[in-house]
């Protein structure tokens, strides 16, 4: 319970403030409405790396509601309306062959902590119907996503335990190569293949991770994997924070292509906001972002589209979209743009609430299917450091 004085100096503010953007942005008031009954649901935000990299994973040393490094904290969250947010438990690529595994743990860890030490903002979240019990609450759904197969070192025993410990999706790739799987720097020429896309173990991966009900996180792959993935994978795969490479030619980013593939499979692209890769240089602003969700609906529809920020695993973001208190902006920009509630509620959580109730019903459905227990070749595991 906030005391009288506190909570009457908030209610001021939000009065003029709310006052200030209707009369400015009627767009903006619509946002807040529509964002007040459907959650807005992003794909990727790095802070628990923020809290590796700035406090070593020390939480207690932390205040999340006054923390000011971060594009992240709790005022901002609520400002944002953030409904719910799969955090990145990343490590890097330095750490693949090492401690890669361990490292990743404790990612999870400070995860599952964050939720503990504030429950009134968070509720730690596993399924769809969680998502929608955490935003009924007033709280945040907190899930979990693994950016990069380098942290499984190449075993689906780690892959299990990851989903055991609530991790509901995998990117297969970081910027490097793992024994199974071609990274996107592949494609830029920096890098020689290794596979020519997914090799007979990364293709038994994605079949385990369907009977899982683990989500396929294609952000970071290869063109040759994406196209691979989306022809094998039985439920619908998600790309948790690219953008459009028709807008912005980086590599990063999803080909047309590939767009039409991810509507044919009923997937979804959470578009990244990244400078680099909203306008392919240092510089950005929403109406670019916007283009983004613009190209992606006119190409594939908006029952692919969603928001995957990269807040606090970037550098540099549009002028306007300084960290998640902004988000709404965007979408009151959509509004702006002759987006209808329908398309806008799509983009924001009901595309990946379909997304991940389909994972769910292929896992279901799957249920008889034995766990896959074929490990990689001996001599595969470590190809990547063979010379
Ligand atoms: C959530 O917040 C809304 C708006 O402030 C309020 O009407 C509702 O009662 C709250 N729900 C819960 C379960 O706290
Ligand atoms: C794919 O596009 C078609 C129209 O071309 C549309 O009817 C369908 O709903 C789209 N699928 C998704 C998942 O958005
Ligand atoms: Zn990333």
């Amino acid at each position: 319970m906030v005391s009288k004085v506190i909570s009457a100096a908030y209610l001021t503010l939000w009065i003029s403030s709310s006052v200030f953007t209707s009369a400015q942005d009627p767009y903006m008031t619509r946002a807040l409405e529509l964002m007040s009954k459907t959650p807005l649901i992003d794909g990727h935000n790095d802070l628990p790396w923020q809290l590796r990299l700035q406090f070593n994973n020390e939480l207690n040393k932390v205040d999340l509601n006054t923390l000011e490094t971060t594009h992240t904290n709790i005022p901002k969250i609520k400002a944002g309306r953030l409904g719910a947010q799969f955090w990145s438990a990343y490590v890097p690529c330095e750490s693949q062959y090492k401690d890669a595994v361990r490292q990743t743990l404790e990612q999870i860890d400070v995860v599952h902590r964050m939720c503990e030490k504030y429950p009134e903002t968070f509720m730690f979240a596993t399924s769809s119907q969680d998502i929608m019990e955490a935003f009924n609450t007033n709280r945040t759904a907190s899930l979990i996503g693994v950016e990069g197969g380098h942290s499984l070192d190449s075993s689906l025993a780690t892959l299990r335990t990851m989903y055991h410990l609530g991790v509901r999706y995998l990117t297969l790739t970081h910027s490097c190569n793992t024994p199974w799987a071609d990274n996107w720097l592949v494609d830029t020429g920096s890098e020689p293949s290794q596979h020519n896309g997914l090799s007979t173990f990364g293709k038994q991966l994605i079949l385990e991770m369907n009977r899982l009900g683990m989500l396929i996180d294609l952000a970071h792959v290869t063109e040759a994997v994406m196209n691979q993935v989306l022809d094998m994978s039985q439920a619908p795969v998600i790309f948790s924070h690219s953008s459009a490479y028709s807008v912005c030619p980086h590599k990063r980013n999803v080909p047309d292509d590939v767009l039409l593939k991810v509507n044919q499979t009923g997937g979804i692209v959470m578009v990244n906001f990244y400078n680099d890769y909203v306008t392919c240089s240092k510089t950005a602003k929403i109406s670019n972002v916007a283009d983004h969700f613009d190209h992606i609906k006119k190409v594939a529809g908006a029952g692919i589209i969603g928001f995957g920020g990269d807040y606090d695993g970037v550098t540099r973001l549009p002028e306007g979209l300084e960290d998640v208190s902004k988000v709404p902006k965007v979408v009151a920009e959509l509004l702006r743009r002759g987006w209808t509630d329908e398309e806008v509620n799509a983009a924001l959580g009901n595309n990946l609430l379909r997304v991940l109730s389909q994972a769910e019903k292929v896992r279901d459905a799957l249920k008889e299917t034995r766990p896959d227990d074929v490990p990689i070749p001996y001599d595969e595991h470590s190809s990547g450091l063979r010379v």
